[in-house]
C-alpha cells in the first residue's frame, strides 16, 4: 500500500467521504511511470483506470494514451490529449469498428491499431492515407487467467500472423499509412513468453520488409504484472527492456533506419496506487466458515468473481473497536452486499470460496481492498442498482475528490423518457 495512504488518513477518508471509495495515490504512479522511461513512448492502456484526472497526470508526465472505444477517445480528448503529432498522442485500439466510433475516427484523424483486416477495409474506404498499426496476434498467448490470454487461436483478438500479407494488401489497396507492429499477447508477462514474442516480433517485421513494407515502429504492449500475491517477485523493468530494445536494434539494422519502441502498460501503472475502502457492516458464521460482509460487492471490484483476481485485505480497526494487536487471527469470508452468491472476494478462479486469515473483523472495520488501480473502478457496473462510487486522488498531503458519487437519481433519470 502507498505509504501515503495510512490508517489514520483512510479512516477520515471514510468519514469524510462514506465508503465504498476508491483511493489512489499520485506519487506512486508518477514512479511507476519513471521506472519505464527508457522506452521511447509509453502509452498508458487507459481501459486500467480512465478517470480523466488520472489521465490528466499521467499526459503532464509525457504519458500517451490507447483507447479502445469512443468513450475513451473523449476521455482522452476531454483530458487535453491533442491529435497531429507524431508519435500520436492518442491510437484507438480495438478488433471492430462501430460506425459512431469510425465516423469520429475519421474526422479527428486517430491513428488506428487495427486487430481485424475488416477494420482496415472499413478506415481505408472513408479514410486514404489513415495512419494503422497491425495489432498481430502471433498465434500463441499468455494470461493471469485464461480471460486475459489474448493471443492464440482461441482468442478474438488481433489479426491473424498468417494473414499479414492480406493486411498489407489492403494497406497498398486504400493508401493507408502503415506506422507500426504491434503484439500484446495478454496480461501477467513471464519472461519464457516474453522472449518467444520479441523473437516473433523480429520475424514479423522481416516479412513486412521482404513484403515491400516499413514500419516506424513496434509496440511491446501491456500486461507488465505487479506482485498482487506477498511472496510474488517484482518484474525486472531493465531485463524486460532489455529484450525488446535486442528486438528493435534487429529490426532497425534489417531497416536500416531507427525503429521508436513503444510500450503499452495499464495494470503496471496504476494497479499499486490504488484501494478500495470499504465498510464490515455484518459478521456471520455459517457452519464451519465466518463471514465478513462489506458495504462493497463486485459491482465495484470485480475481478474476484471475473478472474479469481487475488488482492490483499487489510483490517483498520474502527472507531471503538478493538485494536487489531489485541484480536484473533480468524479464518474469514470476505463477501459483499450484492444479491449474488458470488459476490465473494476471497475465491479463485471457478468460483471455489477461500478464507482470508484476517484480524477478526467487526463491524465498523474499515476492510482495504489493495493494489486495486487497475480494473477497478474501470471495470465497475451498476448492478443491483448501485451507484458508481466516489473516486479520490492523494497528492503531496492533499486529497482531491476525482469523481463524485453517483446518484441514485442520475440512474433513474435515464428511464425518464
Ligand atoms: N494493450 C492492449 C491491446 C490490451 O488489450 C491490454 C489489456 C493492455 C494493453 C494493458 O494490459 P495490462 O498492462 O493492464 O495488463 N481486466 C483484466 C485485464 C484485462 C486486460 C485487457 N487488455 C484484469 O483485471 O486483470
Amino acid at each position: 500500500m502507498p505509504a501515503e495512504l495510512n490508517p489514520e488518513l483512510l479512516t477520515d477518508l471514510a468519514r469524510t467521504h462514506a465508503t465504498p471509495l476508491w483511493v489512489y495515490d499520485a506519487e506512486l504512479i508518477r514512479q511507476r511511470i519513471a521506472e519505464l522511461r527508457s522506452f521511447d513512448t509509453i502509452r498508458f492502456a487507459q481501459k486500467a483506470c480512465s478517470n480523466t484526472h488520472i489521465l490528466r497526470l499521467m499526459r503532464e508526465q509525457g504519458v500517451l494514451v490507447d483507447s479502445v472505444s469512443l468513450g475513451e477517445v473523449e476521455r482522452a480528448l476531454h483530458a487535453g490529449y491533442t491529435l497531429g503529432g507524431e508519435p500520436s498522442e492518442i491510437v484507438f485500439t480495438a478488433d471492430l469498428l462501430d460506425r459512431p466510433t469510425l465516423a469520429r475516427i475519421v474526422e479527428l484523424k486517430v491513428p488506428v491499431n487495427a486487430g481485424s483486416i475488416n477494420m482496415l477495409h472499413q478506415l481505408g474506404a472513408v479514410s486514404p492515407g489513415h495512419r494503422v498499426w497491425l495489432r498481430i496476434n502471433p498465434g500463441f498467448g499468455h494470461g493471469h487467467s485464461q480471460k486475459t490470454n489474448t493471443g492464440g487461436e482461441h482468442s478474438k483478438h488481433g489479426i491473424w500472423h498468417a494473414d499479414l500479407p492480406l493486411a498489407l494488401e489492403a494497406i497498398a489497396q486504400h493508401g493507408l499509412h502503415l506506422v507500426g507492429l504491434h503484439m500484446h499477447i495478454g496480461s501477467g508477462v513471464d519472461y519464457s513468453h516474453l522472449s518467444q514474442v520479441c523473437e516473433a516480433m523480429v520475424a514479423l517485421a522481416a516479412r513486412v520488409q521482404s513484403l515491400g513494407h516499413d514500419i516506424e515502429a513496434i509496440s511491446a504492449g501491456g500486461g507488465l504484472s505487479i506482485p498482487y500475491r506477498e511472496g510474488d517477485a517484482r518484474i525486472d523493468v531493465a531485463h524486460y527492456f532489455s529484450l525488446w530494445d535486442a528486438a528493435r536494434q534487429k529490426i532497425a539494422a534489417s531497416l536500416q533506419h531507427t525503429v521508436k519502441l513503444e510500450i503499452e502498460p495499464g495494470r503496471y501503472l496504476v494497479a499499486e496506487s490504488g484501494l478500495l475502502l470499504s465498510e464490515v457492516r455484518a459478521v456471520k458464521d455459517m457452519g464451519a466458515n465466518h463471514f465478513a460482509l462489506v458495504d462493497a460487492g463486485f459491482n465495484e471490484l470485480v475481478r474476484a468473481a471475473m478472474y479469481g483476481g487475488y488482492h490483499h485485505i487489510s483490517v483498520v480497526a474502527g472507531a471503538g473497536n478493538a485494536p487489531l494487536a489485541e484480536r484473533a487471527s480468524l479464518a474469514t469470508v470476505v463477501a459483499g452486499p450484492l444479491c449474488e452468491s458470488g459476490d465473494v472476494f476471497t475465491q479463485e478462479e471457478g468460483g471455489v470460496v477461500t478464507h482470508r486469515d484476517l484480524p477478526a473483523p467487526a463491524v465498523g472495520d474499515l476492510l482495504v481492498f489493495h493494489d486495486t488501480g487497475a480494473y477497478g473502478a474501470s471495470m465497475s457496473s451498476n448492478y443491483n442498482s448501485r451507484p458508481l462510487c466516489a473516486e479520490l486522488l492523494v497528492d503531496g498531503g492533499k486529497t482531491r475528490v476525482i469523481r463524485r458519487r453517483q446518484t441514485i437519481q442520475e440512474l433513474l433519470a435515464l428511464e425518464d423518457v
